[in-house]
């Protein structure tokens, strides 16, 4: 290992305590000189680091650098074996992460992107993903469960991610069906799952999460279109979240909620969180359009919704698009 990733490991395991030059030379058999210079490669990289003439060197807490160590060092025990690869700037993070999938990548894979060029969202739209803002991130699963829970992996993603965005806000977050995350009645996060069927069409070969949730601040990277639908956990609720935490805190819960797909046991968490319930709708389900009261979600994770004419519709994920609150 070199100098600049061993001082990483040892400034991550000192778990923002400052560390002595002298301490960290020893540690890594070096020269104090030697770390003051792979510090300087470590801040050229990205990462923010406190020097103190008295005390010696930590990493910031106010640093905003998407990492690999600092991601692991706060994952817990069940996923600190995943595979974590981060990157500067991607097309596409479900891209990358379907390619190592298809190589043979192993379960809870993560990876994740400071920037997309090509971020994708469903219905072919485009994810805006701009540079230090947001988390942008593809986790690869291989389910043990049958292919028809496949469209619940979404649903139960978005337990994980409204959980670990609660967490570090301090707000309520709400799952709009039925895979968007929002603050306020605004959207903060999508979800888009891609699967692969494995070769006797009864099991998922692999399923890959992609999960883009804006962090810090949007109003100066979206256009203002955007900026009527789309927002962050900064702007709806004053919190500068770190990247790192918030993606250790959703791989944490994701690996819980993968467990439990098949066994509904996400369905009330999501029932508890679920934003149209209750409201007038508008859909679009098959080549129609509906209208009705959205009354619930099925044990299917489906939409129930009650048409005017009293007909009840469950609407699955598959079949149903553009679900708004009617204006
Ligand atoms: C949506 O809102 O329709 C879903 C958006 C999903 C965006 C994420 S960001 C990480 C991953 N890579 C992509 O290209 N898309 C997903």
């Amino acid at each position: 290992m070199d100098v600049k990733t061993s001082l990483l490991k040892a400034l991550v395991s000192a778990d923002g305590e400052y560390i002595s030059g002298g301490a960290l030379a020893e540690t890594l058999g070096v020269s104090r000189n030697a770390v003051w210079k792979a510090v300087k490669a470590l801040e050229s990289q990205g990462y923010c680091i406190e020097s103190v003439q008295s005390k010696g060197y930590r990493l910031s807490e106010n640093g905003n650098h998407l990492s690999a160590e600092i991601i692991k060092s706060r994952l817990n025990e069940e996923t600190s074996a995943n595979e974590i690869i981060v990157y500067d700037t991607v097309e596409s993070t479900n891209d990358i992460a379907k390619k190592l999938a298809s190589q043979g990548a192993s379960d809870g894979t993560a990876v994740i992107a400071d920037q997309q060029t090509a971020g994708r969202g469903r219905l072919g739209r485009a994810f805006i993903s701009p540079t230090g803002t947001g988390i942008y991130m593809s986790v690869v699963i291989r389910p043990d469960f049958a292919v028809e829970y496949a469209p619940m992996i979404t649903s139960a993603s978005a337990c994980a991610v409204a959980e670990a965005v609660e967490k570090l806000c301090g707000q309520d977050v709400n799952i709009k069906w039925v895979n968007d995350i929002y603050i306020n009645g605004r959207k903060i996060c999508g979800i888009l799952t891609e699967a692969s069927l494995g070769l006797e069409m009864k099991n998922l070969d692999y399923a890959v999460i992609g999960i883009g949730v804006n962090v810090r601040s949007v109003k100066n990277s979206f256009d203002e279109k955007l900026l009527e639908t789309a927002t962050s956990i900064e702007d709806e609720t004053g919190v500068k979240a770190d990247r790192n935490t918030l993606c250790a805190e959703i791989l944490n819960r994701l690996a819980y909620y993968m467990k439990n797909v098949s066994n509904g046991v996400f369905l009330d968490e999501y029932r508890r969180r679920e934003y149209l319930t209750g409201k007038q709708i508008t859909a679009n389900s098959g080549n129609e359009m509906i209208e009705g009261t959205a009354v619930g979600i099925d044990d299917n994770a489906n939409l129930i919704v009650k048409l005017s004419d009293g007909e009840i519709r469950h609407l699955s994920s598959g079949e149903a698009n553009l679900c708004r609150v009617k204006k």
